[in-house]
């Protein structure tokens, strides 16, 4: 839903070590697709571990807004009777899609092939970020959108009543934008195809094959090119969530900077098109450990460990890897200061239009922590103060993005002087239970009166 009220500040200081099992939510990216999915086959998927975040409650609404019925069983246990490829129904009111550019995104792309208007708004946030990334494909198939100035939201979708395939080569490494192009190719006929000059997270790819599309991909020089049958007979699943490795990064990284730790996040999903953040951590001399690898629901899972790492050393963080660790950077950030160099991270124009200006967020609390950033338009470095070095004792602002105020949370733990978060609410978007997760694990984190 759009804002979530009033501000809740929230302070982090440093305690004992961390130690202990961390059972992270369920993917984030997973979970919206299980649910958008589900919708569009005929009969029941059930889903396990489905993230009860925010971002993902919003959009099994818009199902339920689309004709679906969306039924929760229990903690993470849901099940979605769809209604068939093409069966949307015209929704009464407006979308809400909250914080959530996945969300509003992708089902962009499902009723764009759909004859019928829908409205889209979000939060503030959501209505600052482009979406001409997605209509503009999106109007190829014949589909219609009117926004504010730069397409941005509210904005009204007129579906494509006649839709004709598409063949579309993604400008920028996003996800949100092939699956858009994907889900909205499902209903059109023939072969819709999204070619993509850097691989970006596939899991659009491997459900629509779970769900027994047709769906094959092909290397394209550095990248991949798909191509997707449409109308096929989505048929429905059972679906195990596993374990987000984005929300996995805030405990594993406090572990690493925080003295005599020793943390276990069992069960988190490793696609290696999501994993970027733990090799570079490895480059940089990290203590962490995969045991147990094995796969579940079609995606790669292991049991990952992490210690703490006083010996961790600033790298120069491969452009290439960008894609497979783009959510991971502002924690990234915050590890890169407890190391010992420079950490440069070039290729990252893409932070700067997430929830929030990733870079520009990061570097204005790590300055007001004493940690010194330099940025352009498509890179950051950070001058780590090696372990222990960081001085902290700033309020710093998570401008309505989880991830910022998830980070200054961490960089809090193993700082010399406690760190506020202006507003630790959206952090419910994503990991509602992540207080209590570390707290579990020994932090101290405290809600500011
Ligand atoms: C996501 C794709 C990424 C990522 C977001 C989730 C997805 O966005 O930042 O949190 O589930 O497809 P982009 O596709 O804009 O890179």
């Amino acid at each position: 839903m759009s804002g979530h009220g009033e501000p809740t500040p929230m302070t982090a200081h440093a305690a004992g070590p961390l130690t202990g099992v961390a059972e992270v939510p369920g993917d984030k990216s997973v979970s919206h697709r299980a649910l958008i999915f589900g919708a569009m086959a005929v009969g029941e998927t059930r889903i396990e571990g489905l993230l009860e975040g925010q971002d993902v409650l919003d959009t099994g609404r818009a199902m339920a807004a689309l004709g679906a019925e969306v039924v929760r069983h229990g903690p993470g246990a849901w099940s979605v009777h769809g209604v068939g490829v093409g069966g949307f129904s015209e929704p009464e009111d407006v979308i809400d899609c909250g914080n959530s550019g996945t969300g509003v995104r992708l089902l962009m792309g499902a009723v764009a092939t759909h004859d019928m208007a829908v409205t889209f708004t979000g939060d503030a946030s959501l209505r600052s970020r482009p979406m001409a990334r997605v209509t503009d494909p999106l109007a190829l198939f014949g589909t219609r959108a009117v926004g504010r100035a730069g397409g941005r939201l509210p904005l009204t979708m007129v579906g494509a009543a006649d839709p004709v395939p598409v063949d579309y080569a993604t400008p920028v490494p996003s996800a949100q934008v092939k699956s858009a192009v994907l889900l909205a190719g499902l209903n059109a006929p023939g072969q819709t195809v999204v070619t993509e000059a850097e691989p970006t997270r596939d899991h659009t790819e491997r459900m629509l094959r779970g769900f027994g599309a047709e769906v094959r991909v092909e290397p394209a020089g550095q990248g991949r090119r798909i191509v997707l049958t449409g109308r096929p007979e989505l048929r429905p699943q059972t679906i195990a969530v596993p374990r987000d490795p984005s929300s996995a990064a805030f405990p594993v990284c406090a572990a690493l900077i925080v003295p005599g730790s020793d943390v276990l996040v069992p069960g988190i999903g490793l696609n290696p098109t999501r994993a970027g953040l733990y090799q570079t951590l490895r480059d940089m001399g990290a203590d962490l450990a995969y045991e147990n690898a094995r796969e579940e629901g079609g995606e790669p899972v292991a049991d990952l460990r992490a210690r703490f790492s006083p010996d961790m050393r600033g790298i120069e963080v491969p452009a290439e890897r960008a894609a497979s660790m783009i959510d991971e950077y502002p924690v990234l950030s915050v590890v890169a200061a407890h190391a010992a160099g420079e950490t440069h991270m070039p290729g990252t124009a893409e932070l700067r239009v997430k929830e929030s200006d990733r870079i520009d967020a990061m570097a204005a609390g790590l300055r007001a922590c004493g940690v010194e950033v330099a940025d352009g338009s498509d890179w950051w470095t950070v001058t780590g103060r090696g372990p222990g070095g960081v001085p902290g004792g700033a309020t710093v602002a998570a401008r309505l993005d989880h991830r910022i105020a998830m980070s200054f949370l961490v960089l809090g733990m193993a700082a010399r002087a406690r760190v506020t978060v202006d507003d630790a609410g959206p952090i419910a978007t994503s990991f509602p239970i992540f207080a209590d997760l570390m707290g579990g694990l020994g932090a101290t984190l405290e809600a500011v009166a």
